[in-house]
């Protein structure tokens, strides 16, 4: 697949004792939103933070914009971000404090137009001059998504970006997300335990349990797959019989 951003073979992961990654393979095209499903402990964000560089897998390649993760992290990580509803900036600085340190580490150029930008976009300019550590859960995955794209990503990977936002800031995000990966063709991988979220932003799903991948296509085809009508219907399936789905897929 030449058009793959992202190419997975074999990976494996265990933590002493625990398998988190079993064996995954997958690839990611430009431009395409994937998102990663499963039950808690499933291995969603396990595979997430060895694609950001920061868990070492026990086996398996993973190669990004076409070169090997391992060899090429720095060069990689430039062109990445991620954005995770459980990964708190330093709560002592502001937030535009926050932003720019974050906007230094990428070099990003004219950083306060784009930091004003973006926390416009997901309206909280007007938190700009708050300690982070004193926003709400919601108010702070809002920045975090605005440290996110801060560098204009080229793969951009979103651990339950949704998890902690009331349902007219969700709807809002997601939309956002959409426009984004329009207009920019950013390539996403998104992990979310909202089904809606996931059949409005995904152009595809990988359905992991235990570590492995036991169904995917589009949320469409898997629900089809599936004989449901619903993907949230699809996820309670997977995860209450994924041990039998195991064995014959
Ligand atoms: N640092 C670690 N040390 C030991 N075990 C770990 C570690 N990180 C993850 N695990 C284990 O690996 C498995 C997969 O965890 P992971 O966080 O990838 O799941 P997840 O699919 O993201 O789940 P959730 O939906 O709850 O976020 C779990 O059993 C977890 O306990
Ligand atoms: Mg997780």
């Amino acid at each position: 697949m030449n058009d793959a951003i992202v190419q997975v073979e074999h990976l494996r992961k265990e933590f002493s004792g625990t398998v988190a990654v079993a064996d995954v393979s997958f690839n990611v095209r430009k431009g395409e939103i994937v998102g990663l499903l499963g039950a808690n402990g499933a291995g969603k964000t396990t595979t997430i933070q060895i694609l950001l560089g920061l868990t070492t897998p026990t086996s398996g390649s993973v190669r990004v914009f076409g070169k090997d993760l391992e060899r090429h992290r720095c060069e990689i990580l430039q062109r990445c971000n991620f954005c995770s509803a459980y990964t708190a900036l330093p709560s002592n600085l502001k937030v535009r404090e926050n932003l720019r340190v974050s906007g230094g580490l990428y070099g990003v150029p004219d950083l306060f137009r784009k930091m004003d930008a973006l926390l416009s976009l997901f309206e909280i300019a007007h938190l700009k001059n708050k300690v982070t550590g004193q926003l709400s859960s919601g108010e702070s995955t809002r920045v975090n998504l605005c440290k996110a794209l801060l560098n204009d990503p080229e793969l951009l990977m979103l651990d339950e970006p949704t998890a902690s936002l009331d349902p007219n800031i969700a709807d809002k995000v997601r939309k956002l997300l959409r426009k984004i990966q329009r207009e920019q063709g950013i390539t996403m991988i998104y992990t979310s335990h909202n089904m809606r979220d996931v059949e409005e932003v995904c152009d595809r799903v990988l359905f992991l349990h235990k570590g492995l991948i036991i169904a995917e296509g589009t949320p469409q085809e898997v629900i089809t797959q599936f004989n449901h009508k619903t993907l949230e219907e699809v996820f309670i399936t997977v995860a209450r019989s994924g041990d039998l789905l195991e064995e014959t897929t």
